[in-house]
Formats: structure tokens, sequence, C-alpha cells
């Protein structure tokens, strides 16, 4: 796996100071450059996900920083609450959470009239109710010890609606229930942020434009189109925002969703 340099400012190397920052989905496209923008930052990123090779390859990208891999199932809580444990006896605490696993069923992707039942609820509840359960999870650890943060993933697709005409032509799409989900992502990090209020626990939210990916062509200029000065990001954009929102100058910052998009949603 190659990953890109994290801008400036994700490699201050004081801004996370020691702190473990458990990272779920940390070896896909974002959870792996928030784990090594994390590292630069001076945090110690505890990177946790269902695949054990990707885990391998983010651990290469990591060598010669602290860390710990973790692999991890975490659609339910029990698997949640393991990779917690896990996280814990390894690193000696946690105090700060990224929640980026994408769990998908074998129906994601499906057009809007062939979308299934038995894949929409596998979705909903591996990827909304994944991510209550995550935030059940970590929220009780940080009340226990006096305070944590903790950010969502959300994206551009749950804040606007899609530009469908990006994806004239190609096999991509961007289906009804991700949007659904990724505004439930939004919702719940706002409630989440103020139920736990006089605890010292921080919830916020950021909702990222899309992430280059050996898209199409044809997509990748009509979604410029669309922009102001990148167009797709690469995961580094991403990962630096969490960076600063886990960050000491991001203390006022509480139950936002910080869009990530060159003005895709403008
Ligand atoms: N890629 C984009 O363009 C984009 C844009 C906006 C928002 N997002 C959001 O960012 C988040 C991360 O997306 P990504 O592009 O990094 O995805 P990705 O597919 O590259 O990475 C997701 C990671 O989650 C892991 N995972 C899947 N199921 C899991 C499970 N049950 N338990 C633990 N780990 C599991 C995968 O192994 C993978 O490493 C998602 O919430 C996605 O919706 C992505």
């Amino acid at each position: 796996m190659t990953m890109p340099e994290p801008p400036l400012g994700a490699s201050d190397g004081s801004l996370l100071a020691g702190r473990r920052v458990l990272i779920s989905g940390g070896a896909g496209r974002i959870g792996a450059a928030t784990a090594l923008a994390v590292a630069r930052a001076g945090g110690i990123p505890l990177v946790a996900d269902l695949d054990p090779a990707a885990l391998e390859r983010v651990g290469e990208c990591l060598a010669g920083w602290p860390h710990h891999r973790i692999v991890a199932d975490l659609r339910g809580a029990a698997g949640i609450q393991a990779c917690l444990d896990a996280a814990l006896a390894a690193a000696g605490g946690v105090e700060a959470a990224v929640h980026a696993a994408y769990p998908r069923s074998a129906g994601w992707g499906a057009c809007f009239e062939q979308l299934s039942e038995v894949h929409l609820a596998e979705d909903l509840q591996a990827q909304l109710g994944g991510a209550i359960l995550f935030s059940q999870c970590l929220l009780r650890h940080f009340a226990a010890c006096g305070g944590g943060d903790l950010i969502h993933v959300a994206s551009i697709q749950g804040v606007a609606a899609p530009k469908f005409h990006h994806y004239a032509g190609t096999a991509m799409g961007s289906p009804v229930e991700y949007a659904a989900i990724k505004a439930g992502v939004i919702a719940i990090s706002r409630w989440l942020a103020k139920y736990h209020r006089d605890q010292g626990i921080r919830v916020n939210c950021v909702s990222p434009g899309g992430i280059l990916d050996q898209q199409p062509a044809g997509f990748l200029e009509r979604y410029r189109a669309d922009c102001t000065n990148i167009g797709m990001l690469e995961g580094a954009d991403v990962a630096a925002t969490i960076v600063f929102l886990l960050s000491e100058g991001a203390r006022a910052i509480n139950g936002q969703n910080l869009i990530v998009d060159d003005g895709w949603t403008l």
C-alpha cells in the first residue's frame, strides 16, 4: 500500500502528543491515511480492521512509529467491545476514536429499483447501527475515564443530493441508503455530543467528498467541474481535518459536521 504524504499541519508531532487513538476501518483509504496522520502528529494509532492482510500493509507504512494493530469485526456490540479491550490491553488506554469502518453487504451498490429488503436491513444495521454501537462502547469508556474524543466519518452524500450526472456512462452510483446512513451519522454525532455534556467528551463528524481511487476519467472531469480547486481528494486531506478535530485547538468544536469537499456542496 502506498499512502500519500499528509498535508502540512498533520505532521506537527506535538498536536496529539501521545494520545492513543482507536481507528476503526484503519486499513481502509481514510482509516490508513488517518493512522499515518495521527502518528505524524505525535499520537499513537490503534488500527482496527477486519482485514488482517491490509492491516499488515498499514503496519509497514507505520514502521518506526508507535502503533498497534487489532483484527476486529466491528459490526456488532460484542466485536466492538472485544476490539476496545484488545486496544486497552495493548496500549494501556484509549483517549480518542475515529469510526471509519465501512462494512458493505453483497447487495451494496444495487440501483434503487433493485434494492433488496435483506441487503437494505444488513447495510442499515452494519453501517448506521454499527456507528451507534461503536459510539455506545467508546463513549461508555470515555465517560468512565473522564473524557475523550470521538469522530465519525459521514459523507457529502449525507449533506446534499447526489450529482447523478457525474455517474453517466460509468458503473458507479450513490445508493439511497448511503444518503440515509450518512445523514443519520451526522445526526447521531450531534445527539451524542449534547447527550454527553459536562463529561469532557466531544463527538464530531467529518463529511468528505470523494476519495481518488482509479475512477473513470469522465467521472473525474465532471466531478472536478463542480469543485473549486482540487476535485477528488486524497485520504490525507480528510486525515488532516480529523487530526485537527482531535487536537486541543478544536476543544470548542463539538457536535459539528465538518465538510471536507473542495466546495462540492456549494
Ligand atoms: N472513499 C470515499 O470516496 C469516501 C467519501 C466520503 C466518505 N467516505 C466514508 O469514509 C469511511 C471510510 O471509507 P473508505 O473509503 O476508507 O473505505 P475503505 O473501503 O477503503 O475502508 C474501509 C475499511 O473498513 C474495513 N471494514 C469493513 N467491514 C468491517 C468490519 N465489519 N469490521 C471492521 N472493519 C471493517 C475494511 O476492511 C476496510 O479496510 C466510510 O464511512 C465511507 O462511507 C468515503
